[in-house]
């Protein structure tokens, strides 16, 4: 979604900014703007539609500096991409970056105009700026002028607010959208993902719901929300953000996405650090409560979106026939809206590699409300990013340790995700007495698992090779069967996001029931062929494809007896057992999504309409 950062420094804040919205902008970039106090009483803004380096080349051509600044990177939801709209907002001596939705601006903005207010965009985001202006007329600082403006807002916001005749301070507010201070040497931030602020500090506060903070050079106060809506100063744990700067680049690669199919060795070695025995999963690196929150797990209600949802349809397999546990996945848009029946000893399982989604959060909420009934135990997040509001708002967490992902393309996220999975489905495994030699032959495995996914990843070239012949289609379909069923759908959504190939994924098996009827010359026909129970049926749903004339791609085990003739292209993938095969056939998917985008000329990291973290319903 869209990004802010802000800073109050020593110098003139405009790289920082700068440097900061350029690591922001794959959150969503349809426009980008900053804005400066320039000189006690006088602001100055630039605002361009597009990316960064519009932006940019504006400030070459019209420079501003200042030691006090706010920026931002929009990604629409009130009013289509404009100068108009994009953020900052200003209002007489006051600019405002929002993000998030303000659900009752409508009539905020009929009142202010009423008071003579003029709106100059569509925004939700310009009552803020305008409100803040009313109450400064009428308060002793920004700081309770922005308090007072907060007050009147409905709906979810991180903001940060500057005032031309307070050039020493930043006023943060967060309410249901992330929002860090980052308390560095030479001065203090804000910044919507602390990744936007590496480059200056590594020391963040993680604002919580209700919070507003006064940022200046020398720090930051910040003034919590108490219960009974009275506000007090509060001190919020200054924390270390572990990371390795380097793994913010593209080094040597043309895309992040390409750079991040590549690190999943690594990644998933990350994820799998410290926590196996030489039998078994380590429970307590899961977590201080993990065993008892797991033994008294008679179901797991798993809820996410998009690619991480995708994760947990792979991880229902596995739940129910390694361990033996009911499992039920969905959407988390669907599941926060309907009346779920959730039996004693739900686990709620939260995915999500932000872990900011709001429809994800907005579950998780819903749930730990109805944990005091009886039906659910606890929630489990599986998270990539320490200290978002998923992890800190759930009974406990399991990171992936991904490392930072930027392409919008999830990519390491989801096998680090799937390995995270597999490690509690086999600490359900474990508590339930389950046979300890699959469960050790299971956990030799995922030992071997970097090393298979290295071996997949080399299949770059001969990937590359092949996808050319897919990127004059404008559609496709992807088969797969069982655990390769949600693999098929996250390989049609990687396909779609970032080459704009209409794609669909069907369980091959459901082909004649509907489907079949697309298939002639001009459908190519994506299929996972492992080795597993159904292989033999899935070869001759493949027969059926090919007799009506449908060109196949098969990714398949060299064992799986499919080959390779007129119309159909077989890719050797490297041999693994069936529960892991998830996993290693990913990797082939994301490098064809790829190597089509690519050869379609798109823009693969930041794909069309799309942002990394949906932080808006
Ligand atoms: C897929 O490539 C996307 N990045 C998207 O589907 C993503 O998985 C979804 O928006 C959920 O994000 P989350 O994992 O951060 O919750």
């Amino acid at each position: 979604m869209c990004g802010i950062v802000a800073a109050v420094g020593t110098d003139n804040v405009l790289p920082i900014l700068m440097e900061g919205l350029k690591r922001l902008e794959y959150r969503g970039y349809d426009s980008a703007g900053v804005a400066l106090v320039q000189a006690p009483g006088r602001l100055g803004r630039a605002r361009e539609v597009g990316k960064v380096a519009a932006l940019e080349q504006a400030l070459v051509a019209a420079p501003l500096t200042g030691m006090t600044g706010i920026a931002h990177t929009r990604w629409a939801t009130h009013g289509k991409p404009s100068q108009d709209n994009a953020h900052p907002h200003m209002s007489g001596r006051v600019a405002v970056v929002h993000n998030g939705i303000i659900e009752n601006h409508l009539a905020l903005r009929a009142e202010l105009m009423a008071d003579g207010f003029v709106f100059t965009s569509e925004t939700d985001t310009e009552v803020m700026a305008h409100l803040v202006e009313r109450e400064l007329q009428r308060s002793d600082s920004l700081l309770q002028a922005v308090e007072r403006a907060v007050a009147r807002l409905e709906g979810a916001y991180a903001l940060g607010v500057i005032d031309a005749e307070a050039p020493d301070r930043v006023i943060g507010a967060r309410q249901g959208s992330p929002l860090v201070v980052g308390v560095g040497d030479h001065g203090c931030y804000l910044g919507s993902d602390p990744l936007a602020l590496l480059s200056v500090t590594d020391r963040f506060i993680y604002l919580e719901d209700g919070d507003l903070v006064v940022v200046n050079q020398g720090g930051c106060t910040v003034h919590g929300l108490a219960p009974d809506g009275t506000r007090q100063e509060v001190v919020r744990e200054v924390m270390r953000f572990e990371h390795d700067d380097l793994a913010v680049g593209k080094g040597e690669f043309a895309h992040y996405m390409l750079k991040e199919i590549h690190e999943q060795p690594v990644a998933v070695a990350n994820a799998l650090e410290g926590r196996l025995g030489a039998d078994r999963v380590l429970i307590e690196a899961l977590g201080p409560q993990a065993r008892e929150l797991l033994a008294d797990t008679r179901q797991v209600h798993i809820v996410a979106c998009g690619t991480s949802y995708h994760a947990g349809l792979v991880a229902r397999y596995w739940i129910e026939e390694l361990a033996g546990v009911p499992c039920q996945v969905e959407i988390a848009s669907e599941y926060r809206y309907r009346q779920v029946v959730a039996p004693p000893g739900t686990l709620f399982l939260a995915l999500s590699q932000s872990g900011e989604t709001a429809d994800t959060l907005a579950a998780l909420r819903h749930a730990r409300r109805r944990q005091g009934d009886d039906a659910y135990i606890g929630s489990l997040a599986v998270c990539n990013v320490p200290g978002s509001s998923l992890v800190r708002e759930s009974d406990l967490s399991l990171m992936t340790h991904a490392g930072p992902e930027i392409g919008v393309a999830s990519t390491k996220a989801f096998t680090t995700q799937l390995t995270a999975l597999m490690l509690v489905t086999l600490a359900l495994r474990q508590v339930r007495g389950g046979d300890p030699e699959l469960t050790a032959r299971l956990v030799h495995r995922l030992r071997y698992l970097p090393t298979l996914l290295g071996d997949a990843v080399a299949l770059d070239e001969e990937i590359r090779g092949i996808a050319d012949g897919l990127a004059s289609h404008r559609h496709a379909l992807f088969l797969g069967r069982g655990s390769q069923m949600p693999i098929a759908m996250e390989g049609a959504l990687k396909l779609k996001e970032i080459s704009y190939i209409h794609a669909e994924a069907y369980a091959a098996g459901e082909l004649k029931h509907g489907p079949l009827a697309l298939i002639d010359e001009t459908m190519p026909v994506v299929a996972l062929a492992p080795m597993d129970d159904v292989r033999e049926k899935l070869n001759s749903n493949l027969q059926e494809v090919r007799a009506r004339g449908g060109e196949l791609l098969v990714f398949a085990d060299p064992e799986s007896g499919v080959v390779a003739g007129e119309g159909v292209t077989v890719v050797n993938v490297p041999a693994c057992c069936h529960y892991l095969a998830p996993i290693v056939y990913t990797v082939p998917l994301q490098l064809l999504a790829y190597y089509v985008a690519v050869a379609r000329d798109t823009d693969v990291d930041q794909p069309r309409n799309l942002a990394k973290s949906v932080t808006v319903e």
